[in-house]
C-alpha cells in the first residue's frame, strides 16, 4: 500500500503527507528549504509571536522569509489573544501567503504559558475556538492548530481541544501526543493519534517520537481497523538529517531505502550553510550553524572531534576548514563510509 499521498486541508492540497514540524531555532528557511530537497512535502516555520508581528518586528519578519524552493509552507503563529492572532493572521497572509496558518497550542516554555499561549491554551479549549474563530473570519488561509495531549496527566483533553478548534473552524489538527508536564521526553502516546482521527471530520497529524521511516509507516497504518492519521512530522528525527525525508518517502512508497552516504551529508550540511549566508547576517549565520553543524556530525567518524571544532566556528573561513576536516575524516574513514 502507497501510504505518501496528497491531504486536502480545506482550500489547500498538499503534495504529500510527510512534513517539518516547527522547531524553535531549527526549522528556518535554510532548513526548510534542505529539507524540501530531500522530500518532505510542507515545511511549518517555528513559532512566531502574534504579538511581536503585529507591532511590526523586524526580526519576527525575518522569520518567515521563504526559500527559493519553498513554492509552498505553514507559517505557525502563537499567542492567546484572538484579535491579536486574527490581526497576525491577516498581515501575514498578506505579506507572505503560506498556504496554512497554524496556531501554537503546545509549546511548554514558561515564558510563554505565563502569558496564557502556547499549551497554556490546553487549559482554556473555548480560547482555542475564539481564536480560530478570528483568524477564520480575517482570513481565507486555511487555519489549523498543534495540540498536546493535554497540560498534565489529572488532564488529558485533547478531543475537547480539537473539537473546539474544528469548531472555531480549524481544517486540521496536529497532535503532539505527550503532555505540557512531559516537555520533550517520555514516551509520545501513539493510541492517542487513532482515537483523534476518529473523533474530528478533519484530517489529523502526528508529530512525537518520530525517529525513523518506520515510525512513519507504523503511525500511518495505524492499529488494524481503527481511523487513521493523514499525515505525520518528523521534528527531532529530522535535526542534522534532511535525508530522513528522502528515506521515508522511498519506505511510504513500498520501495527500497536508499543507502545515505558520508559524502551526501556533508553535501548537504555545506548547501544549508551557504542558504544559512544568504538569510543570515554573516556573523549570527555561523553561530546560529553551530548547532546545525553538530546535529549533522550525529554518527560521522570522528564525530566527537569535528564537533569540538564546529563549535568554535566563527567565520565562513572557519566553516570552510571545518567541510575540510569532516570531508578528510570521512575519505580516511576505512570501512566506515556510510557513517
Ligand atoms: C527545540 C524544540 C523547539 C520546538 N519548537 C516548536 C515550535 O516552535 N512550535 C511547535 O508547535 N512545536 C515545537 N516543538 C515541538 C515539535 O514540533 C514536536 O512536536 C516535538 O518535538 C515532538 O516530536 P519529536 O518527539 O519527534 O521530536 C519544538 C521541539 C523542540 C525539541
Amino acid at each position: 500500500m502507497n501510504l505518501h499521498k496528497p491531504v486536502r486541508i480545506g482550500t489547500f492540497t498538499t503534495r504529500g503527507n510527510l512534513f517539518l514540524a516547527p522547531v524553535a531555532g531549527y526549522s528556518d528557511a535554510a532548513y526548510r528549504s534542505v529539507c524540501i530537497d530531500a522530500g518532505c512535502d510542507l515545511a511549518f516555520t517555528e513559532m512566531v509571536s502574534s504579538e511581536a508581528l503585529t507591532r511590526d518586528s523586524a526580526r519576527t519578519e525575518a522569520l518567515l522569509g521563504r526559500a527559493e524552493n519553498e513554492t509552498e509552507y505553514a507559517v505557525q503563529l502563537f499567542g492567546a489573544n484572538p484579535d491579536v492572532m486574527a490581526r497576525a493572521a491577516e498581515l501575514t497572509a498578506r505579506r507572505w501567503s503560506p498556504a496554512l496558518i497554524d496556531v501554537n497550542c503546545g509549546c511548554p516554555v514558561p515564558k510563554i504559558t505565563r502569558n496564557g499561549a502556547g499549551s497554556a491554551l490546553m487549559k482554556e479549549p473555548g480560547r482555542i475556538r475564539d481564536i480560530v474563530r478570528a483568524m477564520t473570519a480575517a482570513v481565507s488561509t486555511p487555519v489549523t492548530v498543534k495540540i498536546r495531549l493535554g497540560w498534565d496527566d489529572d488532564s488529558v483533553n485533547y478531543l475537547d481541544a480539537a473539537a473546539a478548534a474544528v469548531e472555531g473552524g480549524a481544517a486540521a489538527v496536529t497532535l503532539h501526543a505527550r503532555t505540557r508536564a512531559q516537555g520533550y521526553s517520555g514516551k509520545a502516546d501513539r493510541a492517542a493519534f487513532a482515537r483523534l482521527a476518529a473523533s474530528v471530520p478533519v484530517p489529523v497529524f502526528a508529530s512525537g517520537d518520530l525517529h525513523s521511516p518506520a515510525d512513519a509507516i507504523d503511525i500511518l497504518s495505524g492499529p488494524a481497523g481503527e481511523a487513521r492519521v493523514a499525515g505525520v512530522m518528523f521534528a527531532r528525527g529530522a535535526m542534522g538529517d534532511p535525508f530522513i525525508f528522502t528515506r521515508t518517502v522511498a519506505a511510504m512508497e513500498g520501495l527500497p531505502e536508499p543507502e545515505i552516504l558520508g559524502p551526501m551529508r556533508l553535501k548537504a550540511a555545506r548547501a544549508h550553510f551557504a542558504l544559512s549566508l544568504g538569510f543570515y547576517d554573516r556573523h549570527v549565520a555561523c553561530v546560529e550553524f553551530r548547532k546545525q553543524a553538530c546535529a549533522y556530525l550525529r554518527g560521522a567518524p570522528h564525530g566527537a572531534e569535528l564537533r569540538a571544532r564546529a563549535v568554535s566556528c566563527a567565520t565562513p573561513d572557519d566553516y570552510e576548514a571545518f567541510f575540510g576536516a569532516w570531508e578528510a575524516a570521512i575519505s580516511g574513514a576505512t570501512g566506515n563510509s556510510s557513517a
